[in-house]
C-alpha cells in the first residue's frame, strides 16, 4: 500500500495553530514536554488498539507494528529529555481534544475503522505542525529532538491517510472533511488546559494542573 508521496501535514488541517498557542507552548515548554510524553504513549496504544481490532488486516498490522514501536522509542527519547532538562515526571490531567475528537468516531463498522485511521491522521499531522512551529523556539536539546520527531510524525500521518485511502476509495475525503473540521476548532478554540493538541490559553487559564 503506498501512502501519498510527500503530503505537508497543513493539507489535511483545516485551520493552522494559532500564534497564541505557539507563544504559550514555548513558554511552558516543561508542561508541555510532561503531556508530550503522554501522547507518545497514547500514539502508540493507539496503533496497537487497531492492530487487535482489525487482525485479518496485515497490511495494517504490520505497519502499525512499525508504528507502535517508533512510538515508545519516542516517549523513551521524551523520557531522557525530561530527565536531562530537570522536568519531573507528575501526573497531568488530560485536555479535551483526543475525548472529543473521539466523540466523533463512528462506534461500529462499517464506518469505525475509516474514523479511527482519519482522527489518528489529524493527530499526527497536527503533531508535525507544532513540532516545526516549537523547534525554533526551545532549548537546543529539545529544538532538535522536536526536528526529528516532526518527520517521524508527518510519516505516520501519511501512513495513516494511506491506509484510509485504502479502507475507503470513494468516500474518505468527504468524512476527513468532517473529522478535520471538528479537529480544528478543537486546536483553535481557547481551551482551559495547554497541552500539546491543545487550543490557546484562555484568558484566565489556569496553569498546570497536577494530580496527588
Ligand atoms: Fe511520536
Ligand atoms: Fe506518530
Amino acid at each position: 500500500m503506498t501512502a501519498p508521496a510527500a503530503l505537508p501535514a497543513a493539507a489535511i488541517l483545516r485551520a493552522p495553530t494559532p500564534s497564541a498557542w505557539v507563544e504559550a507552548a514555548a513558554d511552558r515548554w516543561p508542561e508541555l514536554l510532561l503531556d508530550h510524553a503522554n501522547c507518545e504513549k497514547k500514539a502508540a496504544s493507539t496503533a496497537l488498539a487497531l492492530m487487535f481490532a482489525y487482525p485479518e488486516d496485515q497490511p495494517l498490522g504490520l505497519a502499525l507494528s512499525r508504528v507502535a514501536r517508533e512510538e515508545l522509542r519516542h516517549f523513551e527519547q521524551v523520557q531522557a529529555a525530561m530527565r536531562a532538562l530537570g522536568v519531573p515526571f507528575t501526573r497531568q490531567r488530560p485536555g479535551r481534544y483526543a475525548h472529543a475528537l473521539r466523540g466523533m468516531l463512528r462506534t461500529s463498522d462499517p464506518g469505525r475503522k475509516l474514523d479511527l485511521l482519519l482522527s489518528a491522521a489529524l493527530i499526527e499531522a497536527r503533531s508535525a505542525e507544532r513540532f516545526v512551529l516549537l523547534a525554533p523556539r526551545l532549548p537546543e536539546r529539545l529544538a532538535r529532538l522536536y526536528e526529528t520527531l516532526a518527520v517521524s510524525e508527518a510519516r505516520h500521518f501519511e501512513l495513516y491517510v494511506g491506509l484510509a485511502r485504502s479502507v475507503a476509495p470513494n468516500g474518505w475525503q468527504q468524512r476527513l472533511e468532517a473529522l478535520a473540521a471538528r479537529e480544528a476548532e478543537l486546536a483553535t478554540m481557547p481551551d482551559r488546559m495547554l497541552r500539546f493538541h491543545s487550543g490557546p490559553p484562555q484568558a484566565g487559564g489556569g496553569q498546570l494542573t497536577i494530580l496527588t
